[in-house]
């Protein structure tokens, strides 16, 4: 294994792909395969907001909660997923289908309020949209 720490991003990011979460197991092997103490490569895995340590859900909604959006009503945004799924911010519902993240800048300052739907960007925001978004991933 190529054990530049460059590389290591790259294997986290193979985990979560594969199996929808970098888990214990893969910290921990990642940590040994790549000389560095287990809390620095768990560090690493939490810093990146598209990376978890906990299985995620089918549909991973991620709210951008930077400046811009949050001016922009962020908030009301949040209030509307968590009517819509019945989760708040770092849960995933009971039957797998939804997680509910928040984000720093995913880039799409100019259409804040923004969230992400897995790879789907989505902007300007309301609650109406939020229902039919939504709704159309529960279908
Ligand atoms: S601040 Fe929300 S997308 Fe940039």
């Amino acid at each position: 294994m190529d054990r530049r720490r460059e590389n290591l991003l790259g294997k986290l990011k193979e985990a979560q792909q594969q199996n929808g979460y970098v888990s214990k197991e893969i910290i921990t092997e990642a940590a040994q395969a790549f000389g560095l103490p287990v809390s620095e490569v768990y560090g690493i895995t939490t810093f990146y907001s598209f990376l978890s340590t906990r299985p995620l859900g089918k549909y991973v909604i991620r709210i951008c909660r930077s400046i811009p959006c949050d001016m922009q009503n962020a908030e009301m945004i949040m209030d509307s997923v968590a009517g819509e799924i019945g989760i708040g911010p770092g849960q995933t519902t009971a039957d797998g289908k939804f997680s509910f993240e928040l984000t720093n800048c995913i880039g799409a300052c100019d259409l804040a309020p923004a969230m992400l739907v897995d790879h789907e960007l989505y902007g300007h925001l309301t609650p109406d949209k939020i229902t039919e978004i939504l709704r159309a991933c529960k279908t």
